[in-house]
């Protein structure tokens, strides 16, 4: 069972929907400008997706160059990762903003900076996305790290 596990280091990424739904994300898949891409972890070991709420995750591409200096050890190729559900009301995060270092949540149009550590650029939310730093390893996109913050909204 997926139940309670969360995303690890050496875990890589699903894509949640679309025609490549339960296929891994390679680094080429994700590219600036573009809207969220809404992934779950996979366990590369036992092929397990891990498909929840909880896990839901972003990710995006910065232009390297745009990236906050904090975020260069936490990002591959200008790709970050964050989770997936607003810290407004929890809606999953989807939107396109023309400055491919925002990510938009369509439920109230709050904003957030994901080549700056997710930090809330337009409210209603206040709290920032939680990130998960990723690496590029033999050419895969593998997570490096633990989500850095609590997931969606306040209790
Ligand atoms: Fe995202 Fe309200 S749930 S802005």
């Amino acid at each position: 069972t997926t139940r309670g596990r969360r995303a690890e280091p050496g875990h890589r990424f699903a894509f949640m929907t679309g025609d490549k739904e339960g296929e891994v994300v390679a680094p080429s898949d994700v590219k600036i400008g573009e809207q969220p891409l809404l992934v779950y972890p996979m366990d590369a070991e036992t092929g397990d997706i891990l498909a929840s709420r909880a896990n839901l995750l972003i990710l995006m591409r910065v232009p390297e160059g745009d990236l906050d200096p904090s975020m260069e050890q936490h990002a591959a190729a200008g790709i970050v990762a964050y989770s997936a559900i607003c810290t407004h009301e929890g809606c999953p995060i989807s939107g396109q903003h023309e400055n491919p270092r925002m990510a938009v949540c369509n439920c109230h149009g709050s904003t957030f900076d994901v080549g700056n550590n997710g930090v809330v650029v337009q409210g209603p939310a206040v709290r920032r996305l939680a990130m998960l730093p990723v690496t590029i390893t033999d050419g895969a996109l593998v997570v490096a790290g633990k989500l850095n913050g609590p997931i969606g909204p306040p209790a």
